[in-house]
C-alpha cells in the first residue's frame, strides 16, 4: 500500500445544532483518485472545505502529508493551500478577470508569476484542456457553460498541485461534455501524479474516474470500495443511491 497523502479521523463539524460533519473517517492514497457521494445537503462540500482549511472543523483530526492541518497557524495553513487546487462547485470563476487571468490566478497571486510568463503558462494550460488561446482574453460570461467548466478545470490544475478537489464538476453538462470533462479530470490527474477528491452526483462520472468510491450519509462514511466492489455490493444505502429510487433507508427530507 502506498503513503498516506490525506487521512481524516473522527472529523466533526456542525453549524448551530445542525451536525454536518459526525465522525468522518477517510483516507486518500498518494496518487489516487476517490469518489465521495452522497445525497444533496450531506454534508459532502463542507468536508472538501475542511480539508482545504476554508471550514474550521470541531474536532477531529485532518493529515496531509502526515501533518495535522487542525488548528494550524496562518503560515501552516498557506503552505498546505500551495499543495492544492480546486475546481468549485458551479465553476467560481471571476468574471472581472479575464479568461487567461482566472487561470493563472494561483501563479499571479501565490507564486508571483510575472505577468507575460503566466499568461503563455495560462494559454498551454488551456490547450491541454481543449480550449484554443483566442478564448484567453474572453471574459469567462462570454463562454458556454461546458467552456466554464474547462477553464475552471484549467485554473484547478495551472500550479501543479499535489491534491486536487473537483466538486460536481460535471453537473449540468451534456452527457458527451461530461465524459470529455471526465477525461480531462484523469489526465490531468495521473498526468501530474497528483491525489484526487472529487465530488459526485454522476454515477456514470464517478465510475469513470474513481479508484476508489465513499458514500457520505448521515455524517459517516458508511461505504467505500472499487468500482467492481460498487457494483456487488448489497448495501440497501448504496444501491438505493446508485439506482437513484425514492424507495429505500434514505428518507428524504422535504
Ligand atoms: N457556512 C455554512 N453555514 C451554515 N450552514 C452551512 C454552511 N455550509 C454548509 N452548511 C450546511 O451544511 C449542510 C451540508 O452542506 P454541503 O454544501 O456540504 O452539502 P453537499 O453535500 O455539498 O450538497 P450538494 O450535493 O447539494 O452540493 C447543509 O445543510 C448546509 O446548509
Ligand atoms: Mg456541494
Amino acid at each position: 500500500m502506498s503513503e498516506s497523502k490525506i487521512k481524516i479521523s473522527n472529523l466533526h463539524k456542525a453549524f448551530g445544532k445542525k451536525v454536518v460533519l459526525d465522525g468522518v473517517n477517510l483516507e486518500l492514497r498518494k496518487g489516487e483518485s476517490l469518489v465521495v457521494i452522497g445525497g444533496s445537503g450531506t454534508g459532502k462540500s463542507v468536508l472538501i472545505k475542511c480539508i482545504q482549511g476554508l471550514l474550521t472543523p470541531d474536532s477531529g483530526s485532518i493529515l496531509i502529508d502526515g501533518e495535522e492541518t487542525v488548528g494550524a497557524d496562518r503560515e501552516q495553513q498557506a503552505a498546505l493551500h500551495s499543495k492544492m487546487g480546486m475546481l468549485f462547485q458551479g465553476g467560481a470563476l471571476f468574471d472581472s478577470l479575464t479568461v487567461w487571468e482566472n487561470v493563472a490566478f494561483g501563479l499571479l497571486e501565490n507564486q508571483k508569476m510575472p505577468r507575460k510568463q503566466a499568461k503563455t503558462e495560462a494559454i498551454r494550460v488551456l490547450r491541454q484542456v481543449g480550449l484554443a488561446p483566442d478564448v484567453a482574453d474572453l471574459s469567462p460570461s462570454e463562454l458556454s457553460g461546458g467552456m466554464q467548466k474547462r477553464v475552471s478545470l484549467a485554473r484547478a490544475i495551472a500550479t501543479k498541485p499535489e491534491i486536487i478537489f473537483f466538486d460536481e464538476p460535471t453537473t449540468g453538462l451534456d452527457p458527451i461534455m461530461a465524459a470529455v470533462i471526465n477525461d480531462l479530470i484523469i489526465e490531468s490527474a495521473k498526468g501530474l501524479g497528483a491525489t484526487a477528491l472529487t465530488i459526485t452526483h454522476d454515477m456514470a462520472s464517478a465510475r469513470k474516474i474513481a479508484d476508489r468510491i465513499a458514500m457520505l450519509y448521515k455524517g459517516k462514511i458508511i461505504w467505500e470500495g472499487t468500482v467492481k466492489e460498487l457494483d456487488k455490493t448489497d448495501n440497501p444505502y448504496v444501491l438505493q443511491f446508485i439506482n437513484g429510487s425514492s424507495q429505500g433507508p434514505i428518507k428524504v427530507e422535504i
